[in-house]
């Protein structure tokens, strides 16, 4: 079952063919961040206009890379929601049109599912459930835990901002442009994760909030702006705040590890991409008896928003349909 996957809910237009859900045989990411760099976010209108240009190369790209033909193709996916209304306007009715003409199914797919089967893409053995996903992107900062495809139970979500957007805005903060969360890791690698203690909030609790962490940077840098030219001093800000994002969710990810007995543990979205977070969590599960197997995407490319997820959950959501 070959499966054509197309995602463009914000600022990636991505293709891909990704066959019986798994096995990524192209994976074509245009990114616009030269685009929004200058506006130090994503402009919605400007990233619907740079997905209309990019779509037609990218697919024939995907294509091409995956050494297909339309006839080899069996289906078409393609993100439905949430994301900006433009950009995934360009992916639907690409998708639309190209399952039309060939005569195939369409399955349109939440985006976040897509990142919720993104340790399924690749090579390792398939993962065996009950599985505790720990989701953090730009848009969304969940606990699921998974008993089988299609059955999710969300068990903490962010009260408001995401994880993702926190390391976006106090990047912005920090002086370090768009996208936030690379440019903080790098930072923060220089820096003390010590040197500035700011909060973590609903520490008792099973949801996660990460607005005050942002607005208690604010509020830090407002009273040392004379600070923020010296190299050090963004470093350790960078540093001590990703420290209390990365035990936010680690504390919370433990509890509910320690609560249930599930297999596997899986760590997905664009935050996914960040070392000190896998290696935290890669640490504190390897505290626990028998813990369960700890998975973080195969490639970088599988964190943040890509088509090839997208190919995978269309694929474990519908195929029933085709045995
Ligand atoms: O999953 P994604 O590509 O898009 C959404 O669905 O939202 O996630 C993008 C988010 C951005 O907020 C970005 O700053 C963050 O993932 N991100 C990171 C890293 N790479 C991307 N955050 C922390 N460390 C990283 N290395
Ligand atoms: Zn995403």
């Amino acid at each position: 079952m070959r499966i054509l996957a197309i995602e463009t809910s914000c600022d990636e237009t991505s293709v891909a063919v990704v066959e019986n859900g798994r096995k990524v045989l192209s994976n074509v990411i245009a990114s616009q961040i030269a685009k929004h760099k200058i506006t130090g976010g994503v402009v919605p209108e400007v990233a619907a206009r740079e997905h209309i240009v990019a779509m037609i190369p990218v697919l024939r790209q995907a294509m091409e890379e995956a050494a297909v033909t339309w006839k080899d193709i069996d289906a078409i996916a393609v993100t439905k929601e949430p994301g900006l209304v433009g950009s995934l306007t360009v992916g639907r009715m690409t998708a639309a049109g190209l399952a039309f003409a060939l005569d195939k199914p369409l399955f349109p797919v939440h985006h976040v599912h897509g990142h919720m089967v993104s340790n399924w893409l690749g090579d390792g053995p398939e993962p065996e459930f009950p599985v505790l996903i720990l989701t953090v992107s730009g848009g969304h900062n969940e606990l699921v835990l998974m008993r089988g495809h299609g059955q999710f139970e969300v068990l903490a979500e962010s009260l408001d901002d995401s994880a993702g957007e926190a390391f976006d805005k106090v990047a912005r903060l920090l002086g370090l442009g768009y996208p936030g969360g690379p440019a903080i890791e790098e930072r923060a690698r220089l820096g003390n994760a010590h040197a500035v203690k700011f909060p973590i909030a609903l520490r008792k609790e099973k949801n996660f909030s990460f607005s005050g962490l942002k607005t208690s940077v604010f509020y830090y840098l407002k009273k040392h702006e004379a600070e923020l030219a010296r190299d050090e001093f963004v470093n350790d800000v960078a540093a001590s705040f990703q420290e209390s994002v990365v035990q936010a969710l680690v504390e919370k990810l433990i509890r509910a590890v320690e609560d249930l007995d599930v297999k596997e543990v899986h760590l997905t979205g664009g935050v996914a991409a960040n070392c000190c977070l896998r290696e935290r969590i890669a640490k504190e599960l390897g505290r626990i008896a028998n813990a369960p197997r700890f998975r973080f995407p195969e490639k970088m490319d599988y964190c943040t928003d890509n088509a090839a997820m997208i190919g995978a959950a269309a694929y474990f959501e519908n195929r029933a349909k085709f045995r």
